[in-house]
């Protein structure tokens, strides 16, 4: 719009989200709202690739709005909206459908593990997924996209997409890139530090989620393993625990890891693990109540969702008319 570059990023308003997820990608957000001109989705057409309760979606989907609001992610500065709000998704999905061959979507490491877990419900959409996934990217003509290791093959089948389709007609999609963010991207599991802290985890322990309150929060920390020695240094090779403790911290508390290290120099790990529970616990407790209010407030939330509805459509409806004309859908 004013000459910034488009960086697009979504996520599903699925489970609870972890203080992984909130370093991994909102915290992400913040930094790059400023400097991006930023579309910022909710995947409500992604979720329902696995059966969801129609209730549940439905509030998590706000809850999910109100989140992003209270991190602090500006609804003056990034567009933010229901992916289903947008018909130009599944618009364009269908188009690319065309030019997506099914051996590639078999062949996604996400598709075989999903189609594992859910077995007994292994549908069109869930093998779709990432065309859809493309067609949000694409919409945008986005240049950059922040998500985790986990989407990086998405990513990969959404350039190449994206070639495919402008090698065929004339350069009508910008091809994206993923922005792998380094710092903190990888929070590990409380309970196993070398497994990715996950919303689904077998222990519930080893998991902090963006809605646990402030007992819950130090009482998981408290329980956080470590390693032995008892020096507080960051080595994740030899001291994972501690060093997957040191970056919650960091992250949390706003300081680079060294400083952590020096915060805890001499301390013994019953006190160190009390101040990162603290750190996380002081963190969300302003995000919920913010998420809270805001999620009292519904007429608000939903102006924002007009308001955000109404400028994607506008973007996405250019791509959307430009590749209707290049694969010769009759015009009026
Ligand atoms: N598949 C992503 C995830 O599960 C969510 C997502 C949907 C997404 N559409 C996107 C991420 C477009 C980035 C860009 O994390």
């Amino acid at each position: 719009m004013d000459g910034k570059k488009v960086l697009y990023s979504a996520i599903q308003p699925t489970n609870n989200l972890t203080i992984g997820n909130y370093v991994g990608a909102i915290s992400n957000w913040l930094k790059l709202q400023n400097d991006y001109d930023c579309f910022f989705a909710i995947a409500d057409m992604h979720a329902i690739t696995v059966r969801q309760e129609p209730a549940a979606l439905r509030s998590k989907t706000l809850a999910m709005l109100a989140l992003y609001i209270a991190c602090g992610i500006d609804p003056a500065k990034c567009c933010m909206y229901i992916q289903s709000h947008v018909p130009a998704h599944a618009e364009l999905a269908w188009v690319l459908n065309t030019f997506t061959y099914v051996g590639e979507m078999e062949r996604m490491t996400q598709y075989k593990d999903k189609a594992a877990r859910h077995a007994e419900n292994v549908n069109m959409g869930l093998m779709d997924y990432p065309v859809l996934m493309a067609a949000d990217i694409l919409l945008y003509q986005a240049q950059f996209v922040p998500v985790g290791e986990d989407q990086r093959q998405h990513l990969e089948i959404a350039r190449d997409i994206a070639q495919r389709f402008n090698n065929i007609y004339s350069p009508t999609f910008t091809v994206p890139e993923g922005l792998f963010l380094k710092v903190g991207a990888k929070i590990g599991d409380l309970q196993d530090p070398s497994k990715k802290m996950s919303k689904s985890a077998e222990n519930p322990n080893g998991s902090v989620f963006l809605s646990d309150d402030r007992d819950t929060v130090i009482r998981k920390f408290r329980r956080a393993v470590t390693d032995s020695g008892s020096e507080i240094v960051f080595d994740p090779a030899n001291k994972p625990g501690v060093s997957n403790l040191l970056t919650v911290y960091s992250v949390f508390a706003g300081k680079t890891v060294e400083e952590a290290e020096r915060d805890f120099a001499g301390k013994g790990y019953g006190e160190f693990k009390l101040a990162v529970g603290e750190a996380v616990a002081d963190r969300l407790a302003p995000v919920q109540a913010e998420q809270a209010r805001l999620l009292s407030d519904r007429e608000y939330l939903n102006g924002i969702l007009k308001s955000g509805a109404e400028r994607a459509a506008r973007t996405a409806g250019r791509t959307l008319s430009k590749v209707y004309k290049k694969v010769g859908f009759y015009q009026i």
